[in-house]
């Protein structure tokens, strides 16, 4: 099949290592120069990964399969090559505004059988479908960092979806490798319906002096059996998207269990975006041996030593 994938960040990165390790030709384009320019660095990084991890590592083969994509430095040009496609999928800022808005553009140039599938990690599907206008032939397919190590993929169809599509998808991801299971339309949906209230308050005890980096990850490797700890997930996911997603479950819920805490506001503010940007809760100067950091100007120890903080050196 043919992919047409829009946004190549993190998890555009990931899935399209996944297509095409699954045989798949991929057409990709960004907004950012940046980000499409490591495209084939981080998906040759990847495909060696997922080759090591699931045995079938022979020379030559991540290279042989990062062949097959195509990145576009012309949007126009991307979306010529996407009318070709099979599938267009939405890869882009967890930001509903800016996917309808992007949706709106782009789908209506493209053939009524081009599938539309996002990677969302919380938004309303009947709304993405709406913006987009085939919403019989529109569906989520939420999959997790990093995606060709990563088998599962939530799926959730909005209330058009059909089942075609339902069962096009489902087939599909099997192809790949994948573990489809539906969830719902909720914000957040399975996944991050359950692990965000648990995620973000990890922050808060950070915040609040009541926990330190390192014991927090190793207390959740070691107890709970979770591969790296809430403190790393965010340094992989990025601080940034981490914001956005719960900005967006927040608005979408009011459930002021999603709501941001102050520190993951302010490191974001302060460009501390995680493994990406070489700072976030753990210090990644040295990615084989990141160190947890103690994050002292973040932590609200008491409101005297935060107003001689600010007096001193305004973070704002
Ligand atoms: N990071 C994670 O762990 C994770 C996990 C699951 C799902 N998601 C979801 O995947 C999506 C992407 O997240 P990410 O982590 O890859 O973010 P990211 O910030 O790494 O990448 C997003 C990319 O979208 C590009 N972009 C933004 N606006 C654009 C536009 N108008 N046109 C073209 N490109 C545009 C950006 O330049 C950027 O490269 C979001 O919906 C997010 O919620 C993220």
């Amino acid at each position: 099949m043919k992919f047409a994938v829009m946004g190549t960040g993190v998890m555009g990165c990931g899935w399209i290592t996944q297509c095409v390790l699954s045989g798949h030709v991929v057409h990709a384009y960004d907004a950012n120069a940046d980000s499409r320019a490591a495209v084939a660095r981080i998906c040759e990084k990847l495909a060696g990964k997922a080759a090591k991890k699931f045995n079938f590592d022979q020379p030559g083969y991540a290279q042989k399969a990062i062949k097959k994509i195509t990145t576009h430095a012309k949007k126009q040009d991307f979306i010529e090559a996407a009318q070709r496609c099979d599938i267009f999928f939405e890869i882009i800022f967890e930001d509903m505004e800016l996917k309808c808005a992007v949706l709106a553009e782009i789908l209506p140039q493209l053939p009524p059988k081009v599938i539309f599938w996002s990677n969302t990690s919380s938004l309303n599907i009947d709304v993405l479908a709406e913006a987009g206008g085939r919403p019989e032939r529109s569906i989520v397919t939420h999959g997790m960092n990093p995606v060709p190590l990563m088998p599962g993929v939530e799926v959730v169809p909005g209330v058009k979806t059909s089942a075609e599509t339902l069962e096009f998808t489902r087939k599909a991801l099997l192809d790949m490798k994948k573990a489809p299971f539906l969830a719902p339309n909720i914000p957040g949906f399975w996944v991050n319906r359950l692990l965000f209230p648990q995620m973000l308050d990890a922050i808060r005890l950070l915040e609040s002096g009541k926990i330190q980096v390192e014991d927090g990850d190793v207390g959740l490797t070691t107890c709970l059996g979770h591969p790296q700890g809430a403190f790393k997930l965010y340094d992989f996911a990025s601080t940034p998207t981490i914001l956005r997603v719960a900005l967006e479950m927040f608005k979408a819920s009011d459930d002021p269990r999603f709501y941001p805490p102050l520190m993951l506001v302010r490191m974001v503010k302060n460009g501390e975006f995680g493994a990406s940007s070489g700072k976030g809760f753990y210090d990644w100067r040295d990615p084989r041996n990141p160190r947890p950091r103690k994050l002292a100007e973040y932590i609200i120890s008491s409101a005297e030593n935060m107003t001689q903080n600010v007096i001193k050196k305004p973070v704002f």
